[in-house]
């Protein structure tokens, strides 16, 4: 795909077609200036030789051919909306109104928006919490279990590979639990599109034998903001109908950048993945040992946390917290941007995480590791502040409606004491855990309300 864009970019002629900008000759002179003139030229579309995302049969097929092969699927397709949209299809492609889905609780936003498009039930499983530092593991085993046992009609399962502190949970089990029960299985695997590409990394989800899953190549591979891969391999699910779900949820004018992005991706990784990653796994390694040198400051290791729910970490992912700093994540990262300029990935509970990636360099951990000193050195003697333990899950609620009928009905903005005994319209997400607290469909009880009163009063982190 890329080498057809650099042909036709070589190509003497003119055209008359969409984008407007012309190969940026309309563009406002200032953006010109910054991104130059190539970056705009390449801002292509369904031109003669460059195919059709919609219906590919030349070079983007091509493309995703070669995707797929690398990651040990059958067929890959490329997604110019992220995973969001990969999410999106996969519940259009296997739920629909009146079929159950189990879910895990702690799902990304874009999984109760499948359910409301689809009209999915979920079901929902809690994922294990390790009770010493309160971060949240997978899905165990038996609780899989239990859940496919209390509700034996569902038709698909949602999994997480990895959740956002790179822990994952044990896949290969879960699959083979579900396909022994005839449940197809969906992953969401939008931090792990790496994994394949070394064995230091945790298993992918394609290896591990799920039906579809979908990969954010952009979050933590070196794509483009918003180019997302949907693998699937073996499934029983049509390729037809997967495909279909996929057009539903993109744009008919994908972007070339986004998709030439995917392309040279795919073979800066086919190429030179494993350098590259082992690069960048020593790097965070060193790192997370330095890390845990600096009094006040402790970084996640693969050995600290043990139990059901997990199997391994990613290790490129550091898990920090300065709570014996009496540090919030939320302030770590206030103190990290505003003093020293450094933004982190997520900030929640005690913890900050952070991706190391081939693009790290020795440099940017140098930054890191000079703040973090400083920190503890200003900040030494401070009370400890612990905020993210596992007691902080609130009861599951009623589900009363399907999230999509939910979605369609009447509804109203009401107080938290007013909406005792009503059914929510929207979902609400408190941080910690971060885990949706209600979606649409579910059932406000004064249980739920005592907990959301208090996440107000405490933490004052209530979306919604
Ligand atoms: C766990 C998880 N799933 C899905 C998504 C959506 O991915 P994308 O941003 O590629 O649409 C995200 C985004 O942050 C995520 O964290």
């Amino acid at each position: 795909l890329w080498e057809a864009v650099l042909k036709h970019l070589t190509r003497e002629g003119t055209g008359f077609h969409t984008p407007g900008h012309q190969g940026g000759k309309g563009i406002d002179p200032g953006l010109t200036d910054f991104w130059g003139m190539s970056v705009l030229r390449s801002d292509l579309t369904e031109l003669p030789g460059l195919d059709n995302l919609y219906l590919p049969r030349g070079v983007i097929r091509e493309a995703q051919q070669l995707m797929a092969e690398v990651h040990d699927a059958e067929a890959s397709c490329f997604l110019v909306n992220g995973t969001t949209a990969g999410i999106l299809a996969m519940l259009l492609a296997v739920g629909g109104p009146g079929k159950a889905v189990v879910v895990p609780r702690n799902c990304h936003l874009s999984v109760i928006h499948g359910l409301i498009l689809s009209g999915s039930i979920p079901v929902f499983a809690y994922p294990e919490v390790d009770k010493p530092t309160g971060i949240p593991l997978g899905i165990s085993l038996s609780t899989l279990q239990t859940v496919l046992e209390d509700n034996p009609a569902t038709s698909a399962v949602f999994l997480l590979n990895p959740n956002y502190f790179g822990i994952c949970g044990p896949l290969q089990e879960q699959v083979e639990l579900c396909h022994h029960l005839g449940k197809v299985v969906l992953v969401d695997e939008a931090h792990g599109s790496h994994f394949t590409f070394h064995p230091r990394l945790p298993l992918p989800a394609m290896k591990a034998g799920a039906d579809i899953c979908a990969q954010s190549y952009h979050k933590t591979l070196t794509s483009l903001t918003q180019s997302s891969v949907l693998h699937w391999r073996n499934t029983s699910v049509a390729e037809e109908r997967i495909q279909k779900a996929v057009t539903m949820v993109q744009s008919t004018s994908p972007s070339y950048l986004l998709l030439a992005s995917l392309d040279i991706a795919r073979r800066q990784m086919a190429l030179h993945g494993y350098h590259l990653w082992e690069k960048a796994l020593d790097r965070a390694s060193r790192l997370r040992k330095k890390i845990n040198g600096i009094e006040g400051f402790w970084c996640l290791n693969k050995e600290d946390i043990t139990g059901l729910g997990f199997t391994d970490l990613d290790e490129t992912r550091l898990v920090i917290t300065g709570q014996d700093l009496g540090l919030s994540g939320q302030e770590l990262a206030n103190i990290l941007t505003l003093t020293y300029h450094i933004d982190v990935e997520m900030a929640q509970g005690s913890y900050i995480v952070l991706i190391i990636t081939p693009g790290t360099e020795e440099r940017d951990c140098g930054l890191l590791f000079k703040a973090l000193k400083e920190i503890a050195l200003e900040r030494k003697g401070s009370k400890r502040k612990k905020l993210f333990t596992g007691d902080l899950i609130p009861p599951l609620p009623l589900l009363r409606l399907t999230p999509r009928e939910a979605w369609f009905a009447r509804h109203r903005r009401v107080t938290l004491e007013q909406g005792i005994g009503q059914v929510a319209a929207e979902v609400v997400a408190a941080c910690p855990p971060g885990m949706p607290v209600l979606i649409p469909g579910e059932e406000i009880s004064p249980e739920i309300c005592r907990f959301l009163t208090g996440k107000i009063e405490t933490v004052n982190i209530v979306d919604g």
